[in-house]
């Protein structure tokens, strides 16, 4: 088993009704006055945002409240945030909502202790040494930002979407209700299944990998995603399945899933230049570039491709052409996100296709003008990356 550490400290609180808990778990992790963050009006609606601050109100806790975050959370609102923090002596933050507005909330609580311009943390210029505490209500099963140390922020100036990862990313506690996630249009719970299959399927396939413990929680959260998320999709108040659904969305991103593995994440970091400039959906983004990653690296490692179409889908080994099993293995997953209606090609996500002056500026955005290459199935450079958006189309 290979060498790894694992560090996973959000505490869960997971069950109908625990939203509820949010003034006494806040005060227990000692917030006296706090920030709640949202996004466009999902959590005004189901009147997630009013039980809230009943909670917070009966606790004794003080509150300012700042919502608009939007998918593909904007650098701007962060500023807005750690302005007003700063302002209202706020001490605790709360991101309530979808992946978008809890990273935002993660930001604005790096920032509000940080003398100089939070963007250079996302930029790697420097490095944070302290963040306000911070907490969530997750509303959509996704990102699983909500236990992890991940944030992702988009900067309009130049629509560059940059990630972070950091301790200091890492909620204090997190509160789990799959009833919350009725309300989720059918596009987004699809887009969920995609990005947590995703979280664990840009681990799984990277070289090096002798830790069979991860593999199989690797394999068992795949199936029961696949699973359980067809059935959200035809019954979207079956707290079974968004239960499973949910908790396989935390599982997939807290790292367990990559214990002992270096990790590949290509197909995140494609998608993410993606996202940055055309505002997609991260899962739609993620589905409509994986055939064709999948498709360019799988002979660097065939068995590890067939592995997966044994495990995940219940394919029979070709011992003779293992990569018969992997091609087949690919077919499925793809098969799969078209029959949950998630785009496979980036036609089908934008409707019309990418430019060629498009696909350039993708593929040198995502090395970062040059100063890095992505992956580990196999290592790609910009051509290889370039050649990944066309053959997306
Ligand atoms: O803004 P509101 O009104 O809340 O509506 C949202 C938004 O329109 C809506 N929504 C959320 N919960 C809902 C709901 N509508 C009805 N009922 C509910 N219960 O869904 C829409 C999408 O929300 P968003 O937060 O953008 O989606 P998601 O959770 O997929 O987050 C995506 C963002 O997270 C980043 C992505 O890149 C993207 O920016 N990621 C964050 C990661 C992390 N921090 O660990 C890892 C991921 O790989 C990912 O990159
Ligand atoms: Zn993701």
């Amino acid at each position: 088993m290979n060498h790894f550490s694992f560090y996973s400290p959000t505490k869960v609180i997971f069950g109908k009704g625990v939203a509820d808990q949010i003034g006494t778990e806040t005060k227990a992790w000692g917030g006296t006055k706090v920030l709640i963050h949202y996004g466009g009006g999902s959590v005004v609606r189901s009147g997630l945002l009013d039980r809230v601050k009943k909670s917070l109100d009966e606790s004794g806790i003080a509150h300012v409240e700042l919502g608009g975050a939007v998918p593909n959370p904007r650098l701007g609102l962060v500023y807005e945030g750690i302005d007003l923090c700063r302002k209202e002596g706020v001490d605790f933050i709360l991101g309530i909502g979808g992946g978008s507005a809890i990273d935002s909330a993660k930001a604005i609580a790096i920032g509000v202790p940080f003398e100089g311009d939070v963007w250079d943390i996302y930029l790697n210029k420097v490095k944070e040494t302290d963040a306000l505490p911070h907490a969530n209500i997750i509303t959509l099963a996704a990102t699983g930002t909500e236990t992890s140390s991940s944030s992702v922020i988009t900067n309009e100036e130049g629509w560059l979407k940059r990630g972070h990862n950091s301790p200091f990313n890492r909620p204090r506690f997190t509160l789990m209700d799959p009833e919350l996630l009725y309300t989720l249009p059918p596009y987004q719970t699809a887009c969920g299944i995609v990005d947590i299959m995703m979280h664990t399927m840009d681990r799984y396939f990277s070289h090096g990998g002798t830790n069979e413990v991860t593999d199989r929680i690797a394999e068992v959260i795949l199936r029961t995603t696949i699973q359980y998320g067809k059935i959200c999709m035809e019954d979207p108040e079956n707290y079974e399945a968004r239960s499973e659904v949910m908790w396989a969305g935390s599982l997939s991103h807290n790292h367990l899933t990559g214990l002992g593995l270096p990790g590949d994440w290509a197909p995140h970091q494609i998608e993410h230049e993606l996202g940055g400039m055309f505002d997609v959906a991260h899962g739609a983004g993620l589905s409509a570039i994986w055939n064709s990653w999948a498709s360019y690296v799988y002979d660097a490692d065939p068995m590890r491709f067939a592995r997966f179409g044994v495990n995940v889908w219940g394919l029979d080994m070709n011992w003779q052409d293992p990569s018969v099993t992997a091609r087949e293995a690919i077919r499925c997953t793809v098969d799969f996100f078209h029959s949950i209606g998630m785009p496979v090609t980036t036609t089908e996500l934008l409707g019309r296709e990418t430019t060629e002056e498009e696909m350039q500026e993708l593929a040198v955005k995502s090395t970062y003008f040059g100063a890095r290459k992505l992956g580990n199935m196999k290592v790609l450079e910009e051509k290889d990356i370039l050649e990944i958006y066309r053959n997306a189309r």
